[in-house]
């Protein structure tokens, strides 16, 4: 009887020293997460502003459909100078549009030609289609 009773106190003992210690350590991880949290917020992604002049090299890609001029080449590509839709897009959604292009069979298409993704270019980067996308808008009447 004695011995249980020892066993249980030592038990009992043994139990607050382990929550004491669970307790010590708690803060540690939980201010972890915390501190990544905010290491990571200056490195998310923001949409840099386009250069329109260096996307005037690169639109000479877009240039084969829609003229230099971007007033478009019949049977290729569509007059974006006057396009509604240019002027409705902001440069995120901008960006997302080029970046999947518009099929024929896209219910969107106007036209019956494929706009391809990315102009046909699969290179070009986020950057180098928000430059285009700054010259597109610098043609817009
Ligand atoms: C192979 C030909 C082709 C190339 C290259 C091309 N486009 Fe197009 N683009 C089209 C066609 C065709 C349409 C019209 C789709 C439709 O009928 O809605 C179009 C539509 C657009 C529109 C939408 C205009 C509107 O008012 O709806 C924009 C903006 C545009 N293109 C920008 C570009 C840019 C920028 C590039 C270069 C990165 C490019 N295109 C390259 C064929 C092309």
């Amino acid at each position: 009887m004695k011995k249980t009773l020892l066993i249980l106190s030592l038990l009992i003992v043994l139990s607050m020293l382990a929550a004491c210690g669970g307790g010590g350590s708690t803060p540690a991880p939980a201010a972890q997460p915390a501190a990544q949290a905010t290491v990571a917020q200056p490195a998310a992604p923001s949409l840099a502003a386009g250069d329109p002049a260096k996307g005037k090299e690169s639109f000479t890609v877009c240039a084969g459909c829609h003229g230099m001029d971007g007033k478009g080449i019949t049977g290729l590509g569509k007059d974006f100078t006057t396009s509604e839709f240019v002027k409705s897009q902001t440069d995120e959604q901008f960006l997302a549009f080029l970046k999947v292009g518009r099929p024929a069979t896209d219910p969107l298409n106007t036209t019956g030609v494929d706009m391809p993704p990315k102009g046909g270019n699969p290179a070009f980067t986020d950057q180098q289609l928000l430059d285009v996308i700054a010259y597109v808008r610098s043609l817009q009447q």
